[in-house]
Parts: structure tokens; sequence; C-alpha cells
């Protein structure tokens, strides 16, 4: 089941507008209903407002009605094993479960390793840190 997220990933990678990194990333994810999709990154010559392979795939998700990912498969042109940035860690965590499945994959090998979400994103802040807070007004 992860080869298929591979695929698509890579594919998804081809797409990459990365002029200025020249680090074409593609994302790939499955929703637990099971509807997949797909991301590259997109940057910009303003460089810091460029966003993520992964965020592009979410959005997909999020305009398809959204939902819970359920596993996401990352591969970069340049990089064996790359991981999800920080703020895509913190982008999928709000749509994902500690047991969420992240494919770290090698551009020509496929998925090299499985790590879940909560082993590169532990204790996150999440919207029940939001209810947790202290100091309203009573
Ligand atoms: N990038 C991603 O698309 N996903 C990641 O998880 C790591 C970084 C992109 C952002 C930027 O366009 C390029 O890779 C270099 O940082």
């Amino acid at each position: 089941m992860s080869e298929d997220l591979f695929a698509l990933a890579r594919g998804a990678m081809r797409k990459a507008h990365a002029p200025y990194s020249r680090f074409p990333v593609g994302a790939a994810l499955r929703t637990s209903d099971g509807r997949i999709f797909a991301g590259c990154n997109v940057e910009n010559a303003s460089f810091p407002e460029g966003w993520c392979a992964e965020t592009t795939a979410i959005a997909h998700m999020v305009m398809d009605g959204g939902g819970r990912i359920a596993e996401l498969a990352v591969v970069a042109e340049r990089l064996r094993g790359c991981t999800p940035c920080g703020g895509c860690r913190q982008r999928i965590a709000e749509f994902a479960f500690p047991e969420t499945r992240i494919f770290l994959c090698d551009p020509v090998e496929g998925v090299i390793e499985t790590l879940l979400l909560d082993d590169i994103f532990p204790r996150g802040f999440a919207e029940d840190s939001l209810c947790g807070r202290t100091g309203d007004a009573a």
C-alpha cells in the first residue's frame, strides 16, 4: 500500500516549482476513508513565501471535503529519506493521528523507512492544548 503513495509522490515531485532551492519535493497522502491526494512544493521569488509539498497535498484534501490522514509519503529528488519540515509536522498533525504512518522514500528505490507521526512530532501543540488554556476571565 505504501508503494502506490510513493509513485504518486514521485509524480507530484516532478511537477514541483522549485527554481530557487532546486530541491523538488513530492508528497502523497491517503485518508482514513481511502481517498488519495498528492502535492509538490511551490516556490516564488520571495523565498520564504513558498510552501511545501505536504501542504499542497493537505490543501487538496481540505478542498475535497477534508478528512483524516492515515498515511503520507514524502520524497525529495536530492535527499534520501527526506522528512516533513517542522511546519508541515504541525499541519499534518492537524488532520492525522499519532499512529499515522509517514513513509520516507528514496527517489529511485521507493519507501525506505516507515515512521509514525508520534515518532516525529511527539507532544505537539494541538486543539486540546487550546482547550486546556488557563487565565481566561471568569
Ligand atoms: N520542502 C518540502 O516541500 N517539504 C519538506 O518536508 C521539506 C522542504 C521544500 C520547501 C522548499 O521549497 C524546498 O523544499 C527547500 O527547503
